[in-house]
């Protein structure tokens, strides 16, 4: 079932480089209304847990390190076709490979660093909004 919503972070390299004003204006202008929203700083456990579905890629410790490196907005958002909509906007995991005006390609420095989150599957979106977001918190 399409939920129409889907999840999202702006990454620490992202925010330490000033990009959140840049990143959500671009949100914006797609057509993404904001359901929920926080800013906050994820433990090297918590970050260990929302990637948990990577625990065997090669590059999971790397992965937790850096996304607990320093603060993240996470983010609910929703728009008809949400999941494969925002997938599309921002671009290729690896950002030389992110096809141009998408947030990736604009804002990522490298395939590690990549700017933003988006979630992959309406049940991943669904998953992902809990672990951050009461409903209480949502609008
Ligand atoms: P995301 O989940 O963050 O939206 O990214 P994605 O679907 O485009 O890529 P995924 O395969 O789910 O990988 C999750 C995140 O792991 C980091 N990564 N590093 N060093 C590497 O080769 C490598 N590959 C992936 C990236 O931060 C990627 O977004
Ligand atoms: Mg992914």
């Amino acid at each position: 079932m399409a939920t129409n919503r889907t999840f999202t972070m702006i990454k620490p390299d992202a925010v330490a480089k000033n990009y959140i004003g840049g990143i959500l204006k671009m949100i914006n202008d797609a057509g993404f209304r904001v359901v929920a929203m926080k800013y906050t700083k994820l433990s090297a456990e918590a970050a260990g847990k929302f990637y948990e579905v990577h625990k065997e890629r090669p590059f999971y410790g790397e992965l937790v390190q850096y996304m607990s490196s320093g603060p993240i907005v996470a983010a609910i958002l929703e728009k008809e076709n949400a999941v494969a909509d925002f997938r599309t906007l921002i671009g290729a995991t690896n950002p030389k490979e992110a096809a141009e005006g998408t947030i990736r390609k604009i804002y990522a420095e490298s395939i590690a660093a990549n700017a933003v989150h988006g979630s992959d599957s309406d049940a991943n979106a669904e998953i992902e909004g809990n672990f951050y977001f009461s409903q209480l918190e949502r609008y």
